[in-house]
């Protein structure tokens, strides 16, 4: 029994991969995703030029996930060009992620990695922590206008990190940008931006940026992650397979990434259990989803793939 699984066309040999943004920043990270039992190699989202990022505490571990409001710490496109040629050897499909601090910037990025070694570009339109900045994919026609600057640029498949949406009418909004534009991978959700998490003992924020409002992520946004794949999965495929799905958040076991394969994603991605764990989590994930599918009687992940049933 295998998990292997295919986005926008290209073959993962299993299920879980690592999510942008957990130790994969600097060439010694991503070669250490590369020598995991990870599928494919994401990378930090990276912006035009190298970035420090924001004051620390910016990252801290809660009870049942992680807050974090990091602002974008990354080594500037041309580190992650040249990384992608390195990181070839290990025949495993490689994801830019780029992040743009000016809508302008995403065609350069686009264009940029459309002519470098990569396999697929996932397009950031949800990062929750720049000051003075909303969540792109939040605000329909800026998304629009950032989609069709990029969309004709190159054959390299697009995908695009969305943010959570909480109504329908909004995901719906969006499909019909993703259809348009011919997106072919969507991954669903970045953090739940903008939340607040407080210290009793000592009064203050646990994080410093922004005030203490950072991204949360793990099992507390497992059921809003899920619902996006879900929705997605209904309004994108409803003729066979055109979108792949991406489920992120809260992924921490087998059983995890099988609600997300039941929702309907093609393949799931792991951030704070990877923090948390580090690599051994990619193979451990996999082999516990495989288990279930073998005790389930399921023969794939295709077979199980949206099989969600209604009361
Ligand atoms: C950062 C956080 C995100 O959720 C994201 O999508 C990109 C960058 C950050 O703060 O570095």
């Amino acid at each position: 029994m295998s998990s292997g699984t295919k986005i926008a066309g290209i073959s993962l040999n299993s299920y879980t991969f690592n999510a942008s943004g957990v130790n994969d920043s600097t060439f010694e990270e991503l070669e250490i995703i590369a020598n995991s039992a990870s599928p494919a190699i994401i990378m930090k989202s990276c912006t035009l030029e190298p970035k420090k990022g924001n004051n620390e505490p910016r990252y801290i571990r809660l009870p049942f996930g992680s807050i974090q409001c990091m602002g974008l710490p990354n080594l500037g496109y041309r580190e992650y060009i040249k990384f992608a040629s390195r990181l070839k050897k290990y025949k495993k499909p490689i994801i830019a992620s780029v992040a743009g601090l000016h809508f302008s910037d995403y065609q350069t990025l686009v264009e940029a990695f459309q002519k470098s070694d990569i396999d697929l570009i996932e397009v950031n339109l949800s990062c929750p922590n720049i000051e003075g900045k909303s969540q792109i994919a939040y605000d329909i026609g800026l998304a629009e206008d950032i989609l069709a600057r990029i969309w004709k640029i190159g054959k390299k498949p697009i995908g695009l990190k969305l943010p959570p949406y909480y109504d329908s009418a909004h995901q719906e909004d969006m499909a019909e940008l993703i259809r348009r534009f011919n997106v072919s991978f969507i991954t669903c959700i970045n953090s739940v931006g903008n939340t607040l998490v407080i210290d009793t003992e000592t009064e203050t924020t646990v994080i410093k940026p922004k005030k203490g409002l950072g991204g949360l992520c793990g099992d507390y946004i497992k059921p809003i992650a899920l619902a996006n794949a879900r929705n997605f999965y209904e309004l994108l495929n409803k003729e066979g397979d055109k979108v792949s799905i991406i489920g992120c958040g809260g992924i921490k076991s087998g059983s995890d990434a099988f609600e997300f394969l039941l929702a309907g994603a093609d393949a799931v991605q792991v951030g704070t259990a990877f923090e948390k764990e580090g690599p051994s989590c990619f193979k451990r994930i996999n082999k516990e989803l495989e288990s279930i599918l073998e005790r389930k009687g399921y023969k794939n992940i295709q077979e199980a793939k949206g099989r969600l049933k209604y009361l």
